[in-house]
């Protein structure tokens, strides 16, 4: 079974830091499982897991905001490092492999922040030159530092730290320093412990991807098995296993993490999965015709849509305050989808199981964490589990990140322009309609943003055609030409000749939508004067939503919108750009 992926997996154990995911996403880059467990829940687990399944092959400590001198600093007790189990601590991580093992941690004057030289030791007398000699290849059996096989010499790393290992403990050896730390990484090899100031996992390390390969592969003696190839096709034997001749419901809105769960469990199951597309009138341009068109007809999946775009706008009348908008919302999806639901098990008998897209993301734990951040947003996903309905769950994308999920949707066929799809919130185009929703602004907001789309997906292709970055809802190498008739890489404010001076070419847009601030100004028009809505622009870079920066979109890009915009959609006469980063604004208005 899939099972057998799992095994060998790799604990990323978290000690609050910021990249504590980011780790995460490194390792299953280098196509080792891992998972994230909380610093407090480590040892309990460990005594839990008997031995070889649960057990993990390896360990990596996280960074942290703390102190190891700090009361109530977190760790962990003398004994995990008895078990034997390879452990790489990262900053904060190797601060407190070294102050548990009896090393000495001091806070100096300075802080370490940023890009930072690295001198790699070779306190093994290996020889620089030949740090990627194997062990014992020339009958000797001096070999370089395991962690540095392959990477010697000068480097630069990233830095972020106060605290640092000022003298190691015993059976430790320095194998890196910097000017001012003297100990930027240090090993006992013998207990296959490691520790490393700087941090592998940013890109600002530009040799940090194979220092992770080179602890998981060559210290824990683990292979790639975990790619998405084989995650479909295990996954996809788990799921009939589990669900065999029973049926399951699926709330389809069109996203990416759905569509995903869906296609994969249909791959499992057929006809015994049956979705419901609740179209509450609230996705933009043709948005809901494409689903039906993609996963109805192309996949041939069981879909019923429900058109309740009426129902939703006759609640929605009237109402200005957005969180009451959100919850109206989510009460009215949930109202239309057990109703749906209800309806179709007296057709063919009850469902068993309810399919969610939950993605790992979700489902981590935290341990540094205090809990109790203010709710900004009350973030409603559509397709959230109705609390009465007696179901089974069935979340088979629950270990996955982000870009594992999009990979799986590659693995499974669906288009690029679907996979990668920029977010779209549940609530829809109604909290880009500030004030009361109506049809008429709804036209408004679905006309300008398909005409933004168009013209910001022709910039991000020709970035891609110059950069090979897509991080954004591509259109797909296929579409080819922008409407106007230029071809990708030729659109306005992409220059080719940009990346051959050596400039900065641009990064990718991010998220893209236009919002109806509800404010209606003067204008003119041929000869006559126009009183007409303005329309705003919002694009932002990000890389997951939680914080994000204005894009710089070349005047060019912004002066075709524009025009198109007040030419092309009846009753707007004024264009704004939202020049606002994340934060202190959010990225959806409302
Ligand atoms: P904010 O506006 O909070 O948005 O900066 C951050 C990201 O989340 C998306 N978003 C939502 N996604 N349901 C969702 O599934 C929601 O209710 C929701 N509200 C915001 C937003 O589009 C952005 O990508």
């Amino acid at each position: 079974m899939w099972e057998k992926l799992k095994t060998g997996s790799v604990w990323v154990v978290d000690f609050g830091g910021q990249y504590n995911q980011l780790i995460a996403r490194r390792v299953r880059e280098a196509n080792v499982y891992c998972e994230i467990v909380p610093f407090q829940r480590c040892m309990e687990r460990l005594t839990a897991a008997k031995s070889g399944d649960g057990k993990p092959q390896g360990v990596i400590f996280t960074g942290g905001p703390s102190s190891v001198y700090e009361a109530g600093a977190p760790g962990l007790p003398r004994e995990f490092f008895e078990t034997g189990i390879p452990t790489l601590g990262i900053c904060y991580g190797a601060q407190l492999m070294a102050h548990t093992l009896g090393g000495q941690v001091v806070s100096p004057d300075f802080k370490e922040y940023g890009r930072v030289r690295l001198h790699i030791d070779d306190p093994y007398g290996a020889g620089l030159q030949e740090s990627n000699r194997e062990p014992g290849e020339d009958g000797t059996d001096i070999f370089p530092s395991e962690l540095f096989y392959g990477i010697s010499g000068e480097q630069y790393c990233w830095m972020s730290h106060t605290d640092y290992v000022a003298a190691a403990p015993e059976g430790f050896i320095v194998t890196a320093h910097t000017d001012n730390c003297p100990a930027a990484a240090l090993e006992d090899r013998a207990r296959r412990l490691y520790g490393v100031q700087f941090h592998p996992e940013v890109h600002h390390t530009p040799f940090g991807q194979q220092l992770l390969r080179n602890f998981l592969y060559r210290v824990c003696g683990l292979d790639g098995g975990w790619t998405m190839e084989n995650f479909v096709r295990e996954k996809i034997g788990e799921i009939l296993a589990t669900v065999g001749e029973s049926r399951v419901l699926c709330a389809l809105s069109g996203g990416v993490d759905s569509s995903v769960a869906a296609v994969l469990t249909h791959r499992a199951i057929g006809d015994n999965l049956t979705c419901i597309f609740v179209d509450h009138g609230l996705l933009r341009k043709d948005e809901g015709d494409q689903v039906m068109e993609v996963y109805g007809r192309q996949f041939n999946m069981d879909i019923r849509r429900v058109d309740a775009a009426g129902r939703f706008l006759k609640k929605l009348s009237g109402i200005e305050e957005p969180e009451q908008k959100r919850k109206i919302i989510g009460n009215e999806f949930i109202a239309v989808f057990e109703e749906e639901a209800k309806r179709l098990g007296a057709e063919r008998g009850d469902f068993d199981y309810l399919l969610q897209g939950t993605i790992y993301p979700d489902v981590v734990e935290s341990g540094g964490g205090g809990g109790g951040a203010a709710v900004i947003k009350s973030h409603h996903n559509v397709g959230g589990l109705p609390e009465e309905m007696d179901m089974k769950l069935l979340e088979p994308l629950r270990l996955l990140f982000k870009d594992e999920v999009r990979a799986v949707g590659e693995e499974l066929g669906i288009a690029p322009e679907l996979v990668w799809r920029q977010p779209f919130p549940g609530p829809g185009l109604a909290i880009r309609c500030l004030g009361a929703v109506t049809p008429e602004k709804l036209e408004i907001i679905r006309e300008s943003d398909a005409i933004l789309r168009e013209e910001i997906d022709a910039y991000n292709e020709g970035l891609f055609a110059l950069t090979g970055i897509r991080d954004y809802e591509g259109r797909g190498a296929a579409a080819g030409k922008r409407p106007g008739g230029a071809a990708i890489g030729e659109a306005p404010g992409i220059r080719l000749g940009r990346a051959a001076s050596g400039e900065a070419p641009g990064i990718p847009v991010w998220q893209y939508f236009t919002v109806l601030p509800n404010i209606r100004s003067v204008g003119v028009m041929g000869d006559s004067r126009t009183y007409d809505y303005a329309v705003g622009i919002r694009a932002v870079t990000s890389v997951d939503g939680m914080t994000s920066d204005w894009a710089r979109l070349p005047y060019e890009v912004l002066e075709t919108i524009a025009n198109r915009i007040v030419n092309e959609v009846g009753g707007v006469n004024r264009v704004l750009y939202d020049l606002t980063s994340k934060p202190p604004g959010t990225i959806e208005w409302e």
